[in-house]
């Protein structure tokens, strides 16, 4: 996506395949060896997610942190996918997440990604790179992916509802399952201590504080309009607004058939689930999320 309509040959929609014993397309995997070759320097930022859970969000906050102040001009000219490359991402040559990486002429680079922990270039622990984690709740996150699966012609046929509930509890998803997921990240975090782990939900909650933990995180320390002007730029309207952030501008995604900047909210699994499919979800979810430490809120 920097993005080239023309250079696109993806159609028909990507078949899932199992990957090392997580389900890919070839979308990420293509290009594999150079993207487990990435170097990556000491001062890059790694902004990690399964996909859904806030990735744009926390993108955008640590561009206007970075560099709201000293390349104002490029909030207004450079869509949020190529100032924050999606490194595994390869769209025939259309989108080569890896190039757009390694020129990257900013210092520090952000590289956002969706590779579960065990696939993550090694050279970004080698560098002991700062790696922020955002994390959201099962049920918002799969109902934010149904939604974006159907609009985005570089994933896979999404099916009907109730279908696509079961692949997610199967975890036969783009990067696999969501339980594994949000777990193998959780115990890094234990052992790899330039790791911020943060949740969707705290943030809808409160903005501004999880912005004060990401600044302590990065050592920056932003003056109190700064942090103003950024906490009101990053609300779910202006962000849906802005064409810069909001995705407008990828030729792959049918904005008729769901907008990026969708709802924003935390509980809108509420008006996908049935009764039954909700005990169903619940009684499995009990089964793969064994860890007491990592609790989620599906509703604030
Ligand atoms: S992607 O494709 O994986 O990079 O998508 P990602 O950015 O991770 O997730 C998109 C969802 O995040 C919501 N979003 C926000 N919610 C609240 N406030 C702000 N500012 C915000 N920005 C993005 C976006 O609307 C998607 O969630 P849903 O539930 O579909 O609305």
């Amino acid at each position: 996506m920097s993005v080239d309509p023309d250079k696109m040959d993806i159609l028909p929609r990507p078949e899932l395949f199992d990957f090392h014993g997580v389900s890919m397309t070839h979308v990420y995997t293509v290009n594999w060896e150079n993207i487990q070759n990435f170097q990556a320097r000491p001062d890059d930022i790694l902004i990690a997610t399964f996909p859904k859970a806030g990735t744009t969000w926390v993108s955008y906050i640590l561009d206007l942190l970075h560099f709201g102040q000293t390349s104002p001009e490029h909030q207004t000219s450079i869509p949020i996918y190529q100032r924050v490359p999606f490194l595994e991402m390869t769209l025939s040559s259309a989108y080569i997440g890896v190039d757009l990486a390694n020129n990257l002429a900013t210092s520090p680079r952000l590289i956002k990604t969706h590779l579960p922990v065990q696939f993550v270039p090694k050279s970004f622990w080698e560098q002991n790179c700062k790696v922020v984690y955002v994390a959201r709740n099962a049920k918002d996150n799969m109902v934010s992916y149904f939604h974006f699966e159907r609009m985005s012609q570089f994933q896979p046929e999404t099916g009907d509802w109730s279908s696509y509930l079961q692949r997610f509890m199967k975890g036969k998803m783009v990067f696999g399952p969501w339980y594994d997921h949000v777990n193998g990240w959780w115990k890094k975090k234990q052992a790899y201590s330039n790791l911020h782990y943060m949740f969707y939900e705290d943030m809808v909650e409160d903005t501004g504080r999880e912005i004060d933990k990401l600044c302590s995180f990065l050592g920056l320390s932003p003056s109190v309009e700064e942090k103003k002007q950024i906490t009101g730029g990053v609300q779910f309207d202006n962000m849906k607004k802005n064409d810069m952030v909001n995705y407008s501008t990828a030729p792959v995604m049918d904005f008729k058939i769901s907008p990026f900047m969708r709802k924003g909210k935390v509980g809108d699994w509420k008006n996908h689930f049935t009764v039954a499919q909700n005990e169903e979800f619940d009684e499995d979810y009990k089964k793969k999320m064994k860890d007491p430490s990592l609790q989620f809120r599906t509703v604030i």
